[in-house]
């Protein structure tokens, strides 16, 4: 088991009351709102929505971003979405399109995937467990088939980087107890460490992540890493893609041992 260190995005240090403002503000800089949030002030009950709220604001304008996709001119990020009280957070590599559309993670193809297998061990996405993603823009690339098509794609490390503050804001206002890590991107992302082609031995294992909650606590999360359900829908016979899904079941499976659910 290796254990790895959340970067931080202290959040923790968000005055109660810059939050109530933030929802008052209709287009902030983006460095207006990191200087916001990186006032330090003791706040003892911050308002999770709000921050939700305001981490969407940063990410709709950060300068970092290398999506095309991404607002004013395109199209607004996807956040997570579930219970932010839940002790079990999944996360996926990116929104494709469906999720675009919705402005919701995993509801489409792969969506489904996933769906079942929580469905089989009886969690609830809205109840049970928080969804979200390593990055939140929809990486394309124009397809080989069809030049004026866009198609989607691995994040590049850079994406990755660029998004890094978001995956660690939701870790620290969630604080969950077990992530479970769908894919090479989640994986990457989580661990800040690249892997290359190295992800096939990594599926099954147990690490751990140490972080700070948004409440200040020292806090560490079990990180268990699968397969992205994506992978199903590449497998072209029912046994590979059976296979697959044994895998993700089992790292359900391992969640719910470990948190007693
Ligand atoms: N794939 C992902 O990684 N995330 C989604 O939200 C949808 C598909």
């Amino acid at each position: 088991m290796k254990t790895y260190k959340l970067t931080e995005y202290k959040i923790r240090s968000l005055p109660q009351n810059a939050l109530k403002a933030s929802k008052n503000i209709d287009q902030p800089s983006h460095d207006a709102i990191q200087n916001f949030i990186t006032i330090n002030s003791s706040s003892p009950n911050l308002e999770r929505d709000s921050i939700r709220f305001t981490s969407e604001r940063i990410c709709s304008q950060c300068s970092k971003c290398l999506s095309p996709n991404k607002p004013p001119m395109g199209i607004p990020p996807v956040l997570g979405k579930g219970n932010v009280e839940a002790k079990l957070m999944l996360v996926g590599e990116a929104p494709g399109e469906w999720e675009i559309l919705k402005k919701e993670p995993f509801i489409g193809p792969a969506g489904q995937e996933l769906n079942q297998a929580l469905k089989f061990h009886k969690l609830d996405r809205d109840k049970d467990l928080y969804i979200s993603n390593a990055i939140k823009c929809r990486p394309t690339r124009y397809s080989e088939f069809d030049s004026t098509k866009l198609v989607g794609r691995k994040p590049s490390g850079d994406e990755l980087a660029n998004c890094k503050s978001f995956i660690s804001a939701e870790i620290e206002i969630v604080s969950p107890e077990v992530i479970i890590l769908l894919g090479q991107s989640a994986y990457e992302q989580v661990t800040s460490q690249p892997i290359g082609s190295h992800f096939t031995p990594l599926v099954g294992s147990e690490d751990l992540l140490n972080y700070k909650s948004w409440d200040g606590t020292d806090r560490s999360a079990i990180l268990l890493t699968t397969w992205h359900p994506s992978y199903i829908l590449r497998k072209e016979t029912k046994k590979e893609q059976n296979e697959i899904r044994k895998d993700i079941d089992k790292t359900i499976k391992r969640a719910k041992e470990i948190l007693g659910i």
